[in-house]
Order: structure tokens, then sequence, then C-alpha cells
């Protein structure tokens, strides 16, 4: 399993009253799978994709991802642990409106230490990968949607992570668009990478491997009785 979580509980303190996000959580997600998480608003999703991520700390129970026990890490080594695993793709695309595309891409790696040309190369190959290497020299304000979101899946996959984390990544998104990032995110699944995203569009459902489906911060079967298994592929 890539990621494997037990008994995963998260709280939230606020002032008197405690929000229970996820209670009893035991989520298994294969190697190279490709996991959707389904589930009303408010049910744990965001929440569960940020412990994943080591982005917050569980209030209870274990989380291992490719091996690694991240709810016993410190914060230097969750801040590895992201920089090297972990690419993340939000709905809203957190590019820095200042940077043109090809910074934004290639600012994450001033923190691993590469070189300025190198980052400048893999930033190119990158925005190549997502088809927009003719928007390098734009800024976010003088891109569509779109075109952002792409950007925003470039500099995700900088590090080459082995999890992708997504949280609705097409919600601001014309439906020509989504299905770009959509097929962008299978093509990463394909080539190795393992991805977890959460969606509210059931038409996305054909790309994916697994469903997981959240209510009140458990996991619960799937309303039609029927849960997605594993589809065996050919490479
Ligand atoms: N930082 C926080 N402080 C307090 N409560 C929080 C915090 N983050 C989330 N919650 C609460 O935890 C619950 C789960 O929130 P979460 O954001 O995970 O839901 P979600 O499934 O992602 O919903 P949506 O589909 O609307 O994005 C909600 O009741 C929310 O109010
Ligand atoms: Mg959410």
């Amino acid at each position: 399993m890539l990621v494997q979580t037990a008994a995963l509980a998260k709280r939230f303190q606020m002032g008197e009253n405690v929000v229970t996000a996820l209670q009893g959580v035991d989520l298994a997600v294969p190697e190279n799978a490709f996991c959707q998480i389904l589930g009303p608003s408010g049910s744990g999703k965001s929440t569960l994709l940020h412990l994943l991520g080591g982005l917050d700390r569980p209030s209870q129970g274990s989380i291992q991802v490719d091996g690694e026990p991240i709810d016993r890490m410190d914060e230097n080594g969750l801040a590895r642990f992201r920089r090297q695993k972990v690419g993340f793709i939000f709905q809203s695309y957190n590019l820095i409106t200042s940077m043109t595309a090809l910074e934004n891409v290639s600012f994450p790696m001033q923190f691993a230490g590469i070189p300025k040309r190198q980052r400048k190369a893999r930033a190119q190959e990158l925005l190549e990968r997502v088809g927009m290497a003719d928007r390098a020299d734009h800024k976010p304000g003088e891109l569509s949607g779109g075109q952002q979101q792409r950007v925003a899946v470039a500099r995700a996959l900088v590090n080459t992570p082995r999890l992708i984390l997504a949280d609705e990544p097409t919600g601001n998104l014309d439906t020509a668009s989504g299905e770009n990032i959509m097929e962008l995110l299978a093509e990463l699944q394909r080539d190795g990478a393992t991805v977890v995203m959460v969606t509210h569009d059931t038409r996305l459902t054909k790309f994916s491997t697994h469903q997981v489906h959240l209510l009140d911060g458990r996991i619960v079967p799937s309303p039609n009785g029927k849960p997605k298994k594993s589809r065996s592929r050919s490479r």
C-alpha cells in the first residue's frame, strides 16, 4: 500500500466545542491507484487530504505513506516528506501572481537546492508536458482558469512526487478544461504516480480505479452498493 491509515481521527477545538472532522478512518490506497474521494460538503474530504499530505496532524491514529510513519514525524520531517514525495493540486491554483508561469514552476525547486539553469530547464520541460510551453512568460492574470490549473499541475510535478493529492482540481473549470486536467492526472497515474483526488463530479469516475465515500468523517459503503474495484490495466 502506498497510503495506509488506521483509526485516523481529526478533531478541531472551536472555543467550547469540538468539531469531529474525521473518525475511525482506515484507508488503504495501493501503489499506482487513482483513488477518488466522494462525500457531501463537510464530510471530511479536505481534512483527510491535508492529513495524508502532512499539511496537518491527526488527533489520533496512524498514517503511513510510502513506508513512512508521517504521524510520528516532527515539522522538519514533514517538510522534507512533502517536498520529496507529495504534489498538491488545489481548487484555487495558488500561483504567485507576480511570477510568470515558468517562475511559478521553478520556484519550489529552489528549496531543493537545484541550480538555476537546471530549474529553468526542468520547469520548461514540465510546462511542455502540460501543454503550456507557449505561455511560459505569462503571469497568472494573463492565463485562463484552465491554463492556470495546468501550470499548478506542472508545479506539483517538479519533484516527481510518488503521491499526488488533488482537492477538486476541476471545480473552477469549464467542462473541456476539466477533462483536460483529469486526463493529465490519469496520465501521471499511468506513469507510476498514485493519485488521491477529491471531486464531486461523478462523470470523472471513469478515470478512477478506487472510490472512497465519506460521510460525517467516516468511510461508508458506496451509496449504490457497488464499490468499485481495482481494474486491471495493460501497460
Ligand atoms: N481548521 C478547521 N477548524 C475547525 N473546523 C474545521 C477546520 N477544518 C475543517 N473543519 C470542520 O471539519 C469538517 C470537515 O471539513 P472538510 O473541509 O474536511 O470538509 P469537506 O468534505 O472537504 O467539505 P467541502 O466539500 O465543502 O469542501 C467540517 O465540519 C468543517 O467545518
Ligand atoms: Mg473540501
